[in-house]
């Protein structure tokens, strides 16, 4: 090593340091995050209607008396990382700190009809956490996911039998398709324009296509998934339920939609399911809707990008699946035998992509 003499050296490997610091302690906003939401804190400041005192938020909170001097430390990094404001309070008259929601943790409050919490708590489960310090010793052995290496079967065999890990991983996807489905019917009707069916590939519980049934009513959609998932759906007036495999054969419709999907498989799988998605579609006026990241779509907003970034990792993780750019996305099409398609990066860190043929 360099000798530490010169004072630039100095600072430079004081940088280093918090640099590093920074980046191995990351986790520390997740777990403080976790705890926030075990606790119920946001909803507990939301139910007190105003800005809440720190003594009124513990014994709220029934802490254990001898950990009620740690809240505010707690508080402290969540006012830091954004997800609720602080304010100076008069209460009981002394003035005492006070904390109020803000945007984010109103996403994580649990009730909603569109909440962050399934994702969260999926994603910091132990059984999804565990995998992560596999990580080294998969890229040396022969496993298929870090998942695979920490629990010896894959997620979804996992989640077959543990019913906590089920529930989650459906209400994560319920929570985001409400969301998603609201956006897209209020905001993007012109993508359901000319259409006179859709299927919903892998639509799950049918959150998304019951919301576009909804929405044009002269719409016949239908909702396909595996037979286990799609057994106890109700049918509507415009709205079929199909139980069936991607990879055998998808329903003939105007339009299909995956939503979710793609991101799930490998590029192989991914030209796979896209060749029957171009079989079920007519050649003229026929589209795919995918709903996926496109990596790196939101470039200069460095908190979004490292988002991708790090959603790319989960899926590697957790299910040997990938988030693309646009060109990886280009070559699927273009292997599946679609001619052109038009990205609209209008979801966030999501994008609607239409393929056609
Ligand atoms: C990540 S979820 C997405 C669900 C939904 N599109 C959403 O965004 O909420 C993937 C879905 O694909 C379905 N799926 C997985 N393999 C399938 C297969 N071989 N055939 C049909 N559906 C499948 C799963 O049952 C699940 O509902």
């Amino acid at each position: 090593m360099e000798c530490l003499g010169s004072r630039e050296r100095a600072t430079e490997l004081l940088q280093a340091q918090v640099h590093t610091w920074k980046h191995t302690t990351n986790f520390v906003n997740s777990m403080v995050l976790k705890c926030a939401i075990q606790l119920g804190i946001p909803d507990v400041i939301h139910s007190h209607g105003q800005p809440m005192a720190l003594s009124q938020l513990i014994t709220a909170l029934s802490l254990e008396p001898t950990k009620a001097p740690c809240l505010y430390r707690l508080m402290r990094v969540l006012v830091h990382s954004g997800f609720f404001a602080q304010q100076k309070l008069l209460h009981n008259s002394e003035e005492e700190e006070g904390y109020s929601l803000t945007f984010a943790s109103q996403f994580l409050l649990k009730d909603e009809p569109v909440s962050g919490v399934p994702f969260l708590l999926l994603q910091l489960d132990p059984i999804l956490t565990a995998p992560w310090h596999f990580l080294g010793d998969w890229f040396q052995n022969e496993d298929p996911t870090p998942f695979h290496t920490a629990h010896r079967k894959s997620f979804w065999d996992y989640a077959v039998h543990e019913p906590k890990l089920n529930d989650i991983f459906n209400e994560t996807m319920v929570s985001d398709s409400r969301l998603i489905a609201n956006m897209i019917v209020r905001q993007y009707k012109e993508v359901f324009e000319g259409l006179a069916s859709l299927v919903d590939v892998g639509g799950g519980t049918g959150t998304m296509v019951k919301a576009i049934a909804k929405a044009f009513p002269q719409l016949k959609c239908i909702v396909f998934d595996q037979p286990h998932v799609v057994a106890n759906l109700e049918v509507g007036e415009n709205l079929e339920i199909v139980g069936g495999n991607i990879f055998e054969a998808i329903p003939p419709a105007d339009a299909i939609l995956l939503k979710w999907i793609l991101h799930d498989w490998s590029d192989e799988e991914c030209v796979k399911i896209l060749k029957k998605c171009k079989g079920a579609i007519p050649n003229k006026g026929g589209k795919v809707i995918i709903i996926d990241m496109v990596v790196e779509s939101n470039k200069g907003d460095n908190k979004a990008v490292e988002t991708q970034l790090f959603i790319d990792m989960l899926m590697m993780v957790v299910v040997a699946g990938k988030e693309r750019n646009e060109k990886e996305w280009e070559k699927l099409f273009l292997a599946a035998g679609f001619t052109h398609y038009k990205i609209t990066p209008a979801l966030g860190l999501r994008s609607l992509i239409e393929v056609y043929p």
